[in-house]
C-alpha cells in the first residue's frame, strides 16, 4: 500500500467493455498510484488487451468510468490521452515494419512540437537501448522479435509518456531477451514513469511488480501485492504452472 500522500494517478470504477453482444469486460476496478508498476495477469481471452485498449482509447466504455490525475476520461479521444501522458505498447508492438527504425521513433514523438525535448528524449532512449541506436537505418521489419519489442518501447517513450501500458512484452521472445526488456521497463519505471503491465508470464510480472491484479472472464478476480499473489495458491495453481 502507498504511504501518505501518494497520488492515485489511474482509477477504474465499474469498467464493461463489449464487441457487439459479447461481454468482454464486466466492470473491473483497478488502481494506480502515482509511480508504481502495476501488473495484470489471467488466461488467454480474460480481457487484458481490452481493459488497456478501453484506457488508451481505443475502445468504447459500455459502462464504467476511468479517470487519469482526477479527469474523466470518457470525452477524450485516444490521441488527447496521448498528449496526457498515456502511451501504449500494444499487443503485437504495432511497429512500422517497413519504415526504418528511426522513422518508427519519429512517429512516436508525431503529437510533440518541442524538438529539443524530442531530441533529449531520443538521446535518452538511445542510451537506454544501444542495440537500437546501432540499428538506426534499419528497416524495422528485419529487426529480431526482441529488437522490435524495444522499438515499440522506445517509440512510446517518444511521447515522454507518464504512464506506460505495456500488453505483454515478453511474448515470443527467449528468456534472456525477455530479461533485458524488464530492465529496461524497471529503468522506465525508476526515471518516474508509471506502468501497467499486462503478462501471461505471471512469474516475472509479480517479480517486477508492486502490485498485481489477477483477471478471469472479464473481470477481477484477485489482487495484492506482487508478493502476496506469488505465495497465493490459487495463482501458482492457475498461472504459475503448479499443480495445487
Ligand atoms: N475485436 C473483437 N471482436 C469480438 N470479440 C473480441 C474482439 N477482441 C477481443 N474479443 C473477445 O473479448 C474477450 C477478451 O479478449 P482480450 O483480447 O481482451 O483478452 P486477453 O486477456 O488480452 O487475452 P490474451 O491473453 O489471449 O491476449 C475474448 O473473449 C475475445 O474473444
Ligand atoms: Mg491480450
Amino acid at each position: 500500500m502507498p504511504s501518505d500522500g501518494v497520488k492515485t494517478l489511474l482509477r477504474l470504477a465499474g469498467v464493461q467493455v463489449a464487441y457487439g453482444a459479447i461481454e468482454a469486460v464486466k466492470g473491473v476496478d483497478l488502481e494506480l498510484f502515482a509511480g508504481e508498476m502495476v501488473c495484470l495477469i489471467g488466461a488467454n481471452g480474460a480481457g487484458k488487451t481490452t481493459t488497456l485498449n478501453a484506457i488508451a482509447g481505443t475502445l468504447p466504455l459500455s459502462g464504467g468510468s476511468i479517470s487519469y490525475h482526477e479527469e474523466d476520461l470518457a470525452r477524450l479521444p485516444a490521441h488527447k490521452r496521448l498528449r496526457r501522458g498515456i502511451a501504449l505498447v500494444p499487443e503485437g508492438r504495432g511497429i512500422f515494419t517497413r519504415l526504418t527504425v528511426e522513422e518508427n521513433l519519429r512517429m512516436g514523438a508525431y503529437i510533440r512540437k518541442d524538438a529539443d525535448g524530442v531530441a533529449a528524449d531520443m538521446a535518452r532512449v538511445f542510451d537506454m537501448l544501444p542495440r537500437i541506436h546501432e540499428r538506426l537505418h534499419q528497416v524495422a521489419g528485419t529487426l529480431s522479435g526482441g529488437e522490435q519489442q524495444m522499438l515499440a518501447i522506445g517509440r512510446a517513450l517518444l511521447s515522454r509518456p507518464r504512464l506506460l501500458l505495456l500488453d505483454e512484452p515478453s511474448m515470443g521472445l527467449a528468456p534472456l531477451v525477455v530479461e533485458k526488456i524488464f530492465e529496461v521497463v524497471q529503468s522506465v519505471r525508476q526515471e518516474g514513469v508509471s506502468i501497467l503491465l499486462v503478462e501471461q508470464n505471471a512469474n516475472l510480472a509479480l517479480e517486477f511488480a508492486q502490485r498485481g491484479y489477477v483477471m478471469e472472464s472479464g473481470r477481477i478476480m484477485l489482487s495484492g501485492s506482487g508478493r502476496e499473489l506469488l505465495a497465493n495458491p490459487a495463482v501458482r495453481a492457475a498461472y504459475l504452472g503448479e499443480a495445487s
